[in-house]
């Protein structure tokens, strides 16, 4: 299968995008992870926009081995010499020139001829090929130039040297059928053609670039420009992570493979998001946080049945974790009996039904039920089956502005009292020691709720605990006109739970 190489241009096109600058030090941490990644050629930016961009460019250059850096220039001499000047520490680098060649941009913003803009592109790459060999070139605005002139300026900058030709579609105007039929009229009708090889540059502003990118890969194109999460200029660029998907999981239509390691596509993902600030949007394909995520019953049974049902990649192929099936209102019982064997709860058809009701009521009030509510639905549903391990008899404590906190507490355990005495640095803190002591366990009070349930001085005080043990975390619940008793037998509650858990 032939090689498609992967051009990423996160660190220049994708810093374009409004908000997403980057400083030297985060642009370095990104090119490290795009090595990691495999990208064969990266854009490092363009070293004559500013001071701290050449420098990032340089930095780039010189730490990064395996990809190719390369260095965005116009066609003019001081673009040429800067991009040279910041590539040319790296094993292997390259200059990007770029000239517009249609007529909207040629007319208002260029102000030249046909003749001159093929003069300047002719002259730039022979100029940067003095200075190293990899040059591509690119015709900016290309999807809207006349097909006449594009193959003229191309056969032109090949015949100077260059080894890429990039095809931009700039403003993200085509669509997948023509942009595919412009790549096969270049193969058709540029003379040395094969001296070169054709890469894609695709914006995104019908969403089509994609598409449009793998509609070019079809007709011949063998070099794809994109970037992380598909960050660019105005609606962005290609996204690299569903080009390189689209490549692996539909090789029967597309009959090329790529180098990038997939397993390291999530990773790069977040990091760029992290360091850009700018948020993956959750349905985003490959990289989006809910794109193995199943939440329609219907889907859950199927998946659950055979994974490929509704599955067509596996989330740990671009290092995901695993999938996910949210519990949310359109779940069904197959997924819920699942999570919950999963949690360590294997329940008969009358439990699952008791659970599944409670499931159901609480999911239409919340948008997910997580594990933890599965676990306190169950556990006070068949409540009857947490075996109680510990049960309090009496408690007697001692407290004052003048005495140091100290409790005595039995417990019944197998049918046998148990009693144990502790200080502590209030009367619950004693009581909770005591208990401790009993069970020989000592989990992690992780949090302590106390609230009045009842109006007035024989006010009902409910405590909510939450602790860990191990891996294991609990919530458990007591409610009397004692706070202290409250706290106490809420303790002891998610002991047992977390008793019950182990076993
Ligand atoms: O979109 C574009 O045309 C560009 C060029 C510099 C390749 O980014
Ligand atoms: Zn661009």
């Amino acid at each position: 299968m032939e090689n498609i190489i992967i051009f990423d241009t996160t660190l220049r096109d994708g810093e374009q995008s409004p908000g997403a600058s980057l400083n030297n030090k985060e642009k370095l941490e990104i090119a490290k992870q795009l090595e990691s990644l495999g990208v064969d050629v990266m854009e490092a930016g363009f070293p004559i926009s500013s001071p701290g961009d050449y420098e990032a460019v340089k930095t780039i250059a010189k730490e990064i081995k395996k990809s190719s850096v390369c260095g965005l220039a116009r066609a003019v001499k001081a673009d040429i010499d800067a991009a040279y000047n910041a590539v040319k520490y790296a094993k292997l680098p390259r200059i990007h020139v770029f000239l517009a060649t249609s007529k909207i941009h040629m007319k208002y913003k260029l102000k030249k001829a046909e003749s001159e803009i093929l003069k300047t592109a002719a002259w730039a790459v022979q100029y940067a090929k003095k200075k190293t060999k990899d040059i591509e070139f690119s015709p900016e605005d290309a999807s809207r130039t006349e097909p006449e002139f594009l193959y003229k300026i191309l056969e032109a900058v090949i015949a100077a040297g260059v080894k890429t030709v990039n095809i931009p579609d700039t403003v993200g105007y085509a669509t997948p059928y023509e942009f595919g039929r412009l790549i096969k009229g270049i193969r058709e009708n540029v003379a040395n053609i094969n001296k070169a090889r054709i890469s894609v540059h695709c914006h995104n502003d019908l969403g089509l670039a994609v598409s449009n990118t793998l509609a070019a890969v079809i007709n011949g194109a063998r070099q794809v420009e994109c970037t992380i999460n598909g960050l660019g200029e105005r609606a962005g660029n290609a996204s690299l992570e569903e080009i390189v998907m689209a490549i692996a999981t539909r090789k029967d239509i597309f009959k090329v493979k790529t180098g990038v390691r997939t397993k390291e596509l999530y990773k790069t993902s977040r990091l760029v998001s992290k360091l850009t600030g700018i948020l993956v949007q959750p349905n985003k394909a490959i990289v989006g946080g809910n794109a193995f995520s199943h939440e329609a019953g219907i889907h859950q049974d199927g998946y659950l049945k055979e994974r490929l049902t509704y599955e067509i990649m596996k989330p740990e192929d671009v290092g995901f974790g695993e999938t996910r099936l949210v519990l949310g209102k359109h779940s069904g019982r197959h997924a819920l009996r699942a999570r919950l064997k999963k949690l360590g709860y294997t329940l008969n058809d009358a439990e699952i039904n008791k659970a599944f009701g409670r499931f159901k009521r609480l999911a239409d009030k919340k948008k997910e039920v997580y594990d933890e509510d599965l676990s306190t639905i169950v556990e006070d549903e068949i409540g009857a089956n947490i075996q109680e391990a510990y049960k309090l008899e009496s408690f007697y404590i001692i407290s004052g502005n003048e005495v140091t906190p100290s409790a005595k507490i039995t417990l019944k355990h197998k049918g046998k009292k148990i009693i144990a005495i502790s200080t502590g640095d209030g009367p619950v803190d004693a009581c909770y020691k005591a208990v401790e002591r009993i069970a020989g366990l000592k989990p992690k009070l992780l949090s302590y709720d106390l609230k009045a349930v009842t109006a007035g001085n024989d006010a009902l005080g409910e405590v909510t605990v939450r602790m860990r043990l191990g891996k294991k975390e609990v919530n458990a619940r007591a409610a009397s006109t004692d706070v202290v008793e409250a706290s106490l037998v809420a303790y002891l509650n998610a002991v047992n739970r977390l008793l019950f858990r182990k076993q």
